[in-house]
């Protein structure tokens, strides 16, 4: 019995067993008949489909993960090296010598290759963050008047804003990404132009709703979605979408890194992505970022300040030789004295023995040996007064978790450059602990 059957208008999926038993000369002397109401072992067996699959998913990203960490580490190394020494050639060539310009090219493809492998780090989520608690609300204020000129006049976008969304504890750069990232594919589902709907909610997620989606904690949620009306997706192209590399587009048109960086981000925040669409009606992205009991602070912009030099003494502590010079390179010109040393231990043993007072280390995360929280640990034991900051691109989790993704650790970024180097030193110096 299904759906339309009179007899059953709910459709309820019945099993239906009929004994009929008969004395020798097949006379009928009973009927058996039993009902059984199949919706609860069909929803069963649905519901554990679903679960499995969801499973199979995250176990496929989180091994893609891994494996792009690992390539965008290296790749930061080397990139580190090719963008400084590009930057440091070109502050000292006068602006009329006949090689700036391919010195200039030589610089913007490694920043394009360092926009790729930033790309990897947030999908393999190594990127170090740089969280506050912040308004969604006003991230999408702030960024739409970008985007629209980005995305062009034949596309219109609507923001249908909770009125006080709840505070997000997020990395303001890299929502702008995910948004970014999400009104691109937007733009390019409709070539034509069209509507884009940026959305905000508060959510609250209960127990039934968790028990469907195990990935989900129960709590309060803010809800950020992207709605176009465009060619949709199909539902083969949907199972693949936040793959690293996934693309629909024609060769040399997308790199198919969009969707999984914003995945990366979103699970770096604790939050969930899920994309519905439906082909030649358009597809809405919905994300949740857990609500935050923090206050947002209003931090005082110190921005603008121009390259300042010092005459302080700063150990740099790197067991790639090539970094090591880069900054000692880096920061000399600027007037500081720099020491180095290739690992934690030579570090410590350079601070016991040198008559030089070191003001400030600047130290890899991760390094053979000692890594460079345990050196920074020991360090600021014996001698308080030597400030720190570290070199990261990368946090292996262990790292994570013993505080160096603190929000108040110093930390510069690889690859890096010598103006962020040089902001990021004088800005430490100067301030009190
Ligand atoms: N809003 C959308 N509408 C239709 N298809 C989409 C949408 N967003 C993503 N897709 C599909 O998902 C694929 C992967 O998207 P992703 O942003 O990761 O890479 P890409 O856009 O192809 O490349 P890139 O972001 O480097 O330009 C796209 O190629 C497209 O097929
Ligand atoms: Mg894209």
């Amino acid at each position: 019995m299904e759906a339309d059957d009179p007899d059953n208008p709910a459709g309820v999926p019945l099993e239906i067993i009929v004994k009929v038993a008969r004395d020798e000369n097949g006379k009928v002397l009973s009927i058996f008949m039993s009902l059984h109401d199949l919706t609860t072992g069909r929803k069963l067996i649905e519901e554990k489909r679903i679960l499995e699959d969801q499973l199979r998913q995250a176990q496929k990203m989180e091994s893609i993960g891994r494996l792009a960490g690992g390539i965008a580490h290296d790749f930061n190394n080397i990139l580190t090296t090719i963008l400084g020494y590009s930057e440091l050639i070109l502050m000292e060539m006068a602006d009329n010598d006949p090689f700036r310009e391919e010195i200039e090219i030589i610089r913007s493809a490694g920043e394009k290759a360092a926009g790729l492998t930033r790309q990897l780090l947030a999908f393999s989520r190594k990127q170090v963050m740089d969280k506050k608690p912040v308004s969604i609300n006003k991230i999408i204020q702030e960024i739409s008047k970008l985007l629209a000129k980005m995305i062009g006049e034949d596309i219109i976008i609507t923001t249908v804003m909770e009125a006080e969304p709840g505070v997000v504890d997020a990395d303001q750069g890299q929502i702008e990404q995910v948004l970014m990232n999400l009104i691109v594919n937007a733009r390019d589902a409709m070539p034509c132009g069209g509507r884009l709907i940026i959305e905000t909610q508060n959510v609250t997620f209960d127990q039934k709703y968790t028990r469907a989606h195990p990935e989900v904690k129960a709590g309060e949620y803010v809800m950020m979605s992207v709605t176009d009306f465009g060619e949709g997706i199909s539902g083969e192209a949907i199972e693949h979408i936040f793959d690293p590399f996934f693309t629909t587009k024609e060769r040399g048109k997308g790199t198919g890194l969009g969707l999984s960086t914003v995945y990366g981000i979103i699970k770096q925040h604790n939050g969930h992505v899920y994309a519905y669409s439906e082909i030649g009606r358009g597809t809405t992205f919905k994300i949740y970022f857990p609500a935050s009991s923090k206050l947002i602070v209003e931090s005082a912009a110190d921005k603008g300040e121009s390259l300042a030099a010092g005459t302080e003494t700063v150990l740099i502590v790197d067991d790639e030789p090539s970094i090591r010079r880069l900054i000692m390179d880096t920061l000399e010109p600027f007037g500081y004295k720099c020491l180095d040393a290739s690992c934690g231990a030579d570090a410590l043993r350079l601070i016991q023995t040198t008559s030089e007072k070191i003001d400030l280390l600047l130290t890899d995360v991760i390094m053979p040996g000692m890594n460079g929280k345990e050196l920074a640990d020991k360090v600021s034991k014996d001698n308080p007064a030597i400030k720190i900051i570290f070199i990261s691109g990368y946090t292996e989790n262990t790292i994570a978790h013993h505080g160096i993704l603190d929000p108040e650790v110093n930390y510069i970024q690889k690859p890096l450059t010598p103006t962020i180097l040089i902001r990021k030193l004088r800005q430490v110096l100067d301030s009190y602990r």
